[in-house]
Order: structure tokens, then C-alpha cells, then sequence
């Protein structure tokens, strides 16, 4: 049964749970910190791609395979982060939307695996398999980072309220 404000009983216990990010060096959250790089090189390496498209020039293979090499280990590093948030938090992790979150950013470390490992085994394939990799890279970044963003506007997760005046 809701009350007069429409929260029912669970919405209240949910809301009721501590948020805040445990993950952080000198109150500042690791996660919010790391998850800048993947985003970028994910993006980058698909303009990396546009760049050989036009060019045909193959040192841009050489760049998209560093690139998209890097955009896969520091979204592995920012997912072990964010997961150690989601175990660690109970206001986190009785969330739904930190779920869909982490199953859409479970996707994209896939899909940029996927994309650094073809290019190490096909440097002579990037177009088209690896352009759509990156194509299908950048829509996991952006549903990733999306629903990321949701968690802290929306819902208030993972920051740390300091006590300092
Ligand atoms: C399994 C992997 C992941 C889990 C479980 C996870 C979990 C979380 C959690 C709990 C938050 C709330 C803020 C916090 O507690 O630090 C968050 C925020 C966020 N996450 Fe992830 N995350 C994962 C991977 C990623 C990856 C790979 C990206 C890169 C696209 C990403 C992008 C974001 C963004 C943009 C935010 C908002 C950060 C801010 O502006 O403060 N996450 N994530």
C-alpha cells in the first residue's frame, strides 16, 4: 500500500539505504574518475576507423589497434571498480537500475574485447568487420554511460556528501 506521498513500504526501504561511494581516494570516487578513458578511446577508435576508411592509409591500424586495446583495459579496470561499488553498496545493489547498468557496461567490455582481439588476429579485415565493431562499441558506450549517468542524477548514487563546511 502507497501512503499519501505514493511511496509503498519498499520504495521507502530502498530509499532509505545508504548511496554513497565507498570506492574513493581522498573522497574522490574511482569509478566517476576512470570511466572517462573507455568512453573516449571507444569513441576515438571508431574515428580511428572513419580516418583508415578515407585514407587508406595503414597507420591508422596501427593507432586503432592501441586505441581500442586501451579502451578495453580501462573499461575492464573502471567495471571492477564499479562492480566492487555494486557488491559492496546495499543502496546500490538493491537498485534495478544499477543492474541495467552494469548489464549494459557487461556488454561493452564484451563488444570492446571483441574489437581489440579481432584487430590483433585481422589487421587486414578493419573494413568493414572492424568499423562495425567500433560502430557497435560506441552505441554500448553510449547506453553504458547513459544509464551510468542516470545512477548519479537520478537516483543520487555514488557520490559522497562531505561534512566540510
Ligand atoms: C560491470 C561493470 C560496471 C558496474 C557494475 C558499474 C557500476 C556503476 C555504479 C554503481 C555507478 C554509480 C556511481 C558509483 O558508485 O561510482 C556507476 C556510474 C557510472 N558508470 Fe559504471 N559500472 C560498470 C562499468 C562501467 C563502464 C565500462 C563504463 C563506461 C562507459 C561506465 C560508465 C559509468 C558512468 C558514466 C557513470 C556515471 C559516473 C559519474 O558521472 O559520476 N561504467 N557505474
Amino acid at each position: 500500500m502507497s501512503d499519501a506521498s505514493g511511496k509503498g513500504p519498499v520504495i521507502e526501504e530502498v530509499l532509505d539505504e545508504d548511496v554513497q561511494s565507498t570506492v574513493a581516494v581522498a573522497g574522490h570516487p574511482l569509478h566517476a574518475m576512470g570511466v572517462h578513458f573507455p568512453i573516449a578511446l571507444a569513441i576515438a577508435t571508431l574515428g580511428v576507423d572513419v580516418f583508415y576508411w578515407f585514407t587508406g592509409d595503414p597507420f591508422w591500424v596501427r593507432v586503432s589497434l592501441w586505441s581500442s586495446g586501451f579502451a578495453f583495459a580501462t573499461a575492464a579496470l573502471a567495471g571492477l571498480i564499479g562492480t566492487a561499488e555494486l557488491v559492496l553498496v546495499r543502496g546500490i545493489r538493491i537498485r534495478v537500475a544499477s543492474w541495467t547498468h552494469a548489464i549494459a557496461a557487461m556488454m561493452l567490455i564484451a563488444v570492446l574485447g571483441l574489437n581489440w582481439g579481432f584487430r590483433m588476429q585481422n589487421p587486414e579485415n578493419i573494413l568493414p568487420h572492424g568499423l562495425l565493431l567500433s560502430v557497435l562499441a560506441s552505441l554500448f558506450t553510449g547506453l553504458a554511460g547513459w544509464h551510468g549517468g542516470k545512477l548519479v542524477f537520478d537516483h543520487g548514487i555514488g557520490l559522497i556528501i562531505s561534512d566540510k563546511e
